[in-house]
């Protein structure tokens, strides 16, 4: 069957007399050949991967760092035994989380709230103390808001008629439905959330704030239970393996616009260029143009991906704070409204479960270095130092991680022009299937919706 299929792409490369996506131009070692290649090994491709494997497809993921896990990082120090989840914390208690890490032999915990430290407030600009402040929570006029727009979940539902509303800046939106001072600052309290919160429109706080959201906010949560979220991408890289291209990314591609077709991809790897033929493309990496520009998007692709951006959200591990275990030293506006945090700048400094070590998030809405972050993480944390008559110490920078790009989304306008039904309708085109954060921002639902479209990719797939 396979050999069926690709003699039809044999003779499809043969027209077009595109030397490097015809195999008899590589070694025999070099031709990978593939019910499915997935691009991009974080939450979605992992998801996509494992499942793959359980139905005895083929697959190769290409995956551009040196390991699988995207936005969930863990620090782990040797030396010490120190584990510190710098990225994705939380997952909601629902069969598919707890599945997915029993199939990958990591143990699960209740989460609870001071996993995250007991918050003190600070305004890290102004550099003053908020010995008062307590940060609002979620009211009952926000849930019942966001029951009004069920769709608002997982925007794959998102109608082409907007409610105009959803496209005001979440302060307007909060004004005009007089929602309560503390529902409305709360809304702003999303866990990382990047960029300028004020510019977010309702939609965007509602689907990153959405119903999973506020279930693993009010009780819903697990986590790892040795503070090791990398672990199920750790032990599915050590069973995968010899199907994961790690440190490579593709750069030049074929895609047919009949199932037969198929896709060649050209993959440069650390062990020198591969073609890789496959049946059917996952793409589970951020699909923003610059990564999308070598799959040969037409004149419709394109014009749809290119609409898409992300904004910049950095973390990193420290130790030798002098800070206090158990604290998460939080920045907030005193006088801004909203009391959102100024930019940019440190948006949390976490006391983690391993004493010493803390980490830290950072949000700016231009590009900033590693350099400059760690910089000005270090300068507040000595302005914590001395605010809090602690010892002067030197924090040592132990680790780093740029999500950028994140929560990605089209311009405002285009979503009222009706964006979101474009990009899906662009699921299976050209052999093509797009399951990472676009239409949900979460692991959960992101594992939940692969799952969910797994079936029609791999119908797709036979031909
Ligand atoms: C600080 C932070 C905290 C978060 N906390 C939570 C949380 O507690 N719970 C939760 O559910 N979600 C959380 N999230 C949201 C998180 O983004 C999602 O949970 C999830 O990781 C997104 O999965 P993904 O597969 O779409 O993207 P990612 O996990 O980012 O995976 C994308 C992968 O594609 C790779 N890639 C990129 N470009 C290319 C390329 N050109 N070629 C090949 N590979 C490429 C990347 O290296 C990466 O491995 C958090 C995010 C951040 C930034
Ligand atoms: C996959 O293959 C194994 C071993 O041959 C077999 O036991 C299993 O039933 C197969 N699973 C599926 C979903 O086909
Ligand atoms: C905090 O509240 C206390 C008691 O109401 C008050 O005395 C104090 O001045 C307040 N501190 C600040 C920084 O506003
Ligand atoms: C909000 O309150 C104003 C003033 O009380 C009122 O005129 C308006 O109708 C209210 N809007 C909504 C959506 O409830
Ligand atoms: C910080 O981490 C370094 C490197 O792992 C270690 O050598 C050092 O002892 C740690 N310092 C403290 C105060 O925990
Ligand atoms: C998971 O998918 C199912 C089927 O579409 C849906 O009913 C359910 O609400 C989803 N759950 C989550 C947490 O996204």
């Amino acid at each position: 069957m396979l050999t069926t299929c690709f003699f039809v792409a044999a003779a499809l490369a043969a027209r077009v007399h595109s030397h490097r996506f015809d195999p008899s131009a590589y070694a025999a070692e070099d031709v990978i050949e593939r019910d499915f290649a997935i691009i991009g090994g974080g939450a979605a491709g992992t998801y996509a991967a494992i499942s793959l494997a359980d139905q005895n497809k083929t697959f190769t993921v290409v995956e551009v760092t040196d390991r699988l896990g995207g936005h969930t990082r863990t620090f782990r120090d040797e030396a010490t035994g120190a584990s510190i989840d710098i990225g994705v914390q939380l997952h909601e208690n629902i069969p598919v989380v707890r599945d997915f890490f029993k199939r990958l032999n990591s143990p699960l915990a209740p989460f609870q709230p001071a996993d995250f430290g007991n918050p003190k407030y600070y305004d890290f600009t102004k550099k003053v103390a908020l010995t008062n402040y307590t940060r609002p929570t979620i009211e009952g006029d926000y849930v019942a808001m966001l029951s009004k727009y069920p769709f608002l979940d997982d925007l794959n539902n998102l109608p082409d008629n907007v409610p105009k509303e959803l496209l005001l800046t979440w302060p307007e939106f909060a004004a005009k439905q007089n929602l309560s001072s503390g529902s409305a600052e709360a809304g702003l309290w999303w866990p990382a959330t990047p960029g300028n919160p004020l510019d977010a429109t309702a939609l965007a706080i509602f689907n990153d704030g959405n119903h999973v959201e506020l279930a693993e906010y009010t009780g819903a949560a697990v986590r790892s239970a040795t503070h090791y979220n990398s672990q199920i991408y750790d032990n599915a890289l050590a069973e995968l393996k010899e199907h994961v291209l790690l440190k490579s990314s593709i750069i030049a591609a074929q895609r047919g616009s009949s199932r037969k077709d198929g896709v060649r991809l050209v993959a440069n790897t650390p062990s020198g260029r591969k073609l890789i033929k496959a049946k059917q493309l996952i793409i589970a990496m951020p699909p923003v143009l610059d990564n999308a520009k070598y799959f040969a998007l037409d004149q419709k692709e394109r014009s749809i991906l290119s609409k898409l951006s992300g904004k910049h959200y950095y973390a990193g591990v420290m130790n030798n704070t002098g800070l206090e275990a158990g604290v998460a030293y939080t920045n907030v506006g005193q006088n801004t409204p909203h009391h959102v945090a100024s930019l940019p700048g440190v948006v949390e400094i976490a006391g983690s479960a391993s004493p010493g070590y803390f980490f830290y998030w950072y949000n700016s809405v231009d590009p900033q270095t590693q350099e400059e972050i760690e910089e000005a993480t270090r300068s507040t944390i000595k302005w914590l130092q001395s605010e809090s008559g602690a010892k002067a110490v030197e924090p040592t920078f132990q680790d780093f991680a740029d999500y950028s790009p994140f929560h990605l989304s089209p311009p405002t306008s285009d979503i009222a022009n009706g964006w979101y039904g474009k990009m899906k309708g662009l699921q299976g085109y050209r052999n093509t299937w797009y399951i990472s954060s676009l239409f949900v921002v979460g692991s959960t639902q992101i594992w939940n919706n692969t799952r969910n479209i797994l079936p029609e990719i791999i119908d797709a797939a036979r031909c």
